[in-house]
C-alpha cells in the first residue's frame, strides 16, 4: 500500500559548534499538500529545506522522504535520490547559459539516463505546462525573471517524483508573477499528488498553502 506521509521529518536539529542553524523541527507532508515554512531571516528555513533535499545532514533527528530515511545515505546515493525523486526550486532559477528551455529542463533527466529524443519530448510537455512553449529553443538570456522561473519550475516538474521543494521561489518577483508561480506549484502538486514544502517571506504565498510551520516558535512542528 501506498505510504500517505512523504515527507517526515522528525525533531531535526542543526548545529555548528555552539551555533544553532536550525531548531528541533518537524514535520509531516503528505501526497497533494501544500506547506509553508515561514519566518524571519535567520530561522532556519533554508536550513531545513536543506535537510529534506538532503543537501545538509542533521546533526541529531532525522529525514525521511518517500520512505527511504535521506539523512543516512551516503552523499553520492543523496544526490542520486535529489535526482531522481526530489523536484527543487531556488531563488534564483539557476539555468545553464548556453543551453535552450527544452535542453535545460532535460538535463536531469539525461542524467538520470533517459535517451535524448525522450527526455527533450518530456522537457516539452513541462513547459507547456508552466506556460514557456514559446521559449522551448531559446537561451535564458532573453527570457524574464518570470519566464525563467517558470521554465525552472518546469525542470523541477519534469522529474515527476512525489516532492517539490521550493526555497524563496517568489523572492525575486513582482507580484502578479509571484502569485501565478505559487499557484503553479501549489496546483500542480494537487494534481499530481505531490507534497510541496515552499519556504517563503510571503504571507499571502503562504496562505495558498494547506498549512504553514512557522519557525520563529522553538520546537515547531506540524503534524
Ligand atoms: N554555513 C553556515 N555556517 C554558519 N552559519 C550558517 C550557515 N548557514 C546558515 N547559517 C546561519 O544559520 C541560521 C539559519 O539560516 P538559514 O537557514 O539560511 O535561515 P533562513 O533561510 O530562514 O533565512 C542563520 O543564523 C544563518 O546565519
Ligand atoms: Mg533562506
Amino acid at each position: 500500500m501506498e505510504v500517505p506521509v512523504v515527507i517526515d521529518a522528525v525533531d531535526v536539529f542543526v548545529g555548528l559548534g555552539s551555533v544553532t542553524l536550525l531548531r528541533p523541527t518537524s514535520l509531516r507532508v503528505e501526497d497533494g499538500e501544500a506547506v509553508a515554512v515561514v519566518g524571519p531571516s535567520g530561522s532556519g528555513k533554508t536550513t531545513l529545506l536543506r535537510c529534506l533535499m538532503g543537501m545538509t545532514t542533521p546533526t541529531s533527528g532525522r529525514v525521511r522522504i518517500d520512505g527511504t530515511t535521506v539523512s543516512s545515505l551516503s552523499v553520492a546515493d543523496r544526490a542520486r535520490f535529489r535526482r531522481e525523486h526530489l523536484g527543487v526550486v531556488f531563488q534564483d532559477p539557476e539555468l545553464l547559459d548556453e543551453l535552450t528551455a527544452a535542453e535545460n529542463v532535460a538535463l536531469p533527466l539525461l542524467f538520470s539516463g533517459r535517451a535524448r529524443r525522450d527526455a527533450l519530448a518530456h522537457s516539452d510537455v513541462y513547459l507547456d505546462r508552466v506556460g514557456t512553449s514559446h521559449l522551448r529553443g531559446l537561451r535564458p538570456a532573453t527570457y524574464s525573471r518570470g519566464e525563467a522561473q517558470r521554465v525552472a519550475i518546469a525542470r523541477a516538474l519534469a522529474i515527476q517524483g512525489r516532492t517539490l521543494v521550493a526555497d524563496e521561489p517568489t523572492a525575486s518577483l513582482d507580484r502578479d508573477n509571484a502569485v501565478a508561480i505559487a499557484r503553479l506549484l501549489i496546483d500542480h502538486g494537487r494534481r499530481e499528488n505531490t507534497a510541496t514544502v515552499i519556504a517563503t517571506h510571503d504571507i499571502e504565498l503562504a496562505g495558498m498553502c494547506d498549512r504553514v510551520l512557522d519557525l520563529r516558535h522553538a520546537d515547531a512542528a506540524v503534524a
